[in-house]
């Protein structure tokens, strides 16, 4: 791809304001499930990603059409779905995850989906175990092709699934499956972040019953028929951290505008206990470094724990804390080949197979690279680097600019999928970019 790198001069504080749109992982699965229904939906706030932009393709190919009826603004609509040759979805194979998400409300409306090859960052083996076990149980028959998936079922029917740990896709599989299966889907094991209580509100709004229980217990009671839905989703807490701790590693000050306490507690918590300063405002939040960094040990979770995708950036503002600081990475077995390049750019990271900091989780004795150790602070240096992902991009960007020098990044469209106009916003808080 050409002008796929940047150049970033560090050494300047950021300053002023960002504003962030709705989550990129909430966006994409409800425009999933305006699927579900013949009916218009509405959907606000959404950002310019380009997560958005595949999905709105697939769905198109499928026979409905998204509208963008103004910068934030899209109406969806699937009242014509159809089923089509596989070839035609070529063009989003080894994209996104999400396809595998079509997989339940087009079996709902036609009996029949084919899911493509899919993408998404590579930070793990990230199977789709769970969501397959899951269609199977609701009484869909998967057929493995060389390209993807066939899944046919007449009827999905309501089941008892366990999930064997609280993955955020199988969750939204199940409840984008079950929601017109015939009878009740109980789902235990289920993962409750914000974005999927987002998707749950959607298609409440719809004409769902669904039931969020004590115990990761989700019960889904199916209906005959949704309607279309107007919804603004939840701001994108995953954003939100980033441009956080870009103000604290930079030494700046950054009011994120939409930000919001609720689904951020647990980040502000840690950026509270390693010197970060934040004030609360009521449309959004400001960030900055208080007087002092103190390291800390993090164990990344499943909600409400630490979200494992404020771990890439929040290692940077470790890199710049003295002492020793810790991570546990729990939630992927493979999620720190991102140091290499950290470390070639002047920060001390080394990585263990151990579950350092506190407690055992399940990649335990399974030899994955899942904890680091951070000794700061660090002055980083400007080198070449190659984006691996997400959000590593985003914490080189942040490290960049921290750095002496210039630092030049390339593959940065993988930041562009979950960053919206993310090179305009560093200009405007001041960076040094081209
Ligand atoms: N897993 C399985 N089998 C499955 C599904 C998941 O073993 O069938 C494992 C995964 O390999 C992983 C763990 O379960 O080790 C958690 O995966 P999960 O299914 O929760 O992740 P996901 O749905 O694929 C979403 C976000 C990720 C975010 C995770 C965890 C989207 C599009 N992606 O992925 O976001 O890290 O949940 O919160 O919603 C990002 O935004 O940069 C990003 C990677």
């Amino acid at each position: 791809m050409q002008n796929d790198s940047i150049t970033i001069t560090g050494g300047k504080p950021l300053h002023g304001t960002v504003e962030i749109r709705g989550a990129k992982n909430s966006v994409s699965k409800i425009m999933v499930a305006s699927l579900l229904t013949e009916d218009n939906c509405v959907l606000r706030n959404v950002p310019s990603i380009r997560d958005v932009k595949i999905v709105s393709e697939m769905i198109s190919v499928l026979g409905g059409t998204v509208e963008q009826v103004d910068k934030t603004t899209y109406n969806l609509n699937a009242k014509n779905l159809k089923l089509v040759d596989p070839e035609k979805l070529r063009s989003v194979d080894k994209k996104s995850r999400i396809p595998i998400l079509f997989a339940g409300p087009l079996l709902a409306r036609m009996g029949e989906a084919y899911v493509p090859e899919l993408g998404g960052c590579e930070i793990g083996k990230r199977p789709v175990d769970f969501h397959l076990l899951a269609l199977e149980q609701l009484g869909a028959k998967i057929e493995h092709v060389e390209k993807g998936f066939h899944i046919r079922a007449k009827k999905l029917i309501g089941s008892k699934i366990k999930l064997p740990y609280p993955s955020v896709g199988a969750t939204e599989q199940v409840l984008l499956a079950a929601v017109l299966a015939l009878g009740t889907t109980e789902l235990s094991g289920a993962a409750i972040e914000p974005e999927i209580i987002d998707l749950i509100s959607v298609l409440q709004k719809m004409g769902a019953i669904i039931s969020v229980d004590t115990d990761r217990l989700i019960t889904i009671v199916g209906v005959k028929e949704l309607k279309g839905f107007d919804h603004t989703p939840i701001p994108d807490r995953l954003e939100a951290a980033s441009w956080a701790i870009a103000a604290a590693v930079t030494n700046g000050k950054i009011f994120v505008k939409n930000a919001r306490q609720a689904e951020l507690m647990t980040f502000l918590n840690n950026f509270r206990l390693v010197g970060g300063e934040f004030e609360i405002k009521n449309d959004g939040i400001s960030f900055w470094r208080g007087k002092k960094l103190s390291p800390i040990n993090i164990e990344t979770n499943v909600y409400p724990g630490f979200a494992t995708d404020w771990q890439q950036p929040f290692s940077i503002l470790l890199t710049q804390t003295p002492g020793v600081s810790i991570i546990h990475e729990t939630v992927y077995e493979n999620r720190f080949d991102y140091v290499v390049a950290l470390n070639k750019m002047g920060a001390n990271i080394k990585v263990h197979e151990n579950c350092l900091g506190g407690s055992m989780c399940r990649f335990g004795s399974l030899h994955h690279i899942h904890s680091a150790v951070i000794t700061g602070p660090t002055k980083f240096h400007g080198e070449e680097i190659v984006i691996p992902d997400l959000r590593a991009g985003f914490a080189y960007v942040i490290a960049a600019l921290a750095a002496e020098g210039k630092t030049i990044l390339k593959n940065i469209s993988l930041i562009e999928r979950g960053y919206e106009n993310f090179l305009e916003k560093l200009q405007d808080l001041n960076a040094e970019v081209e």
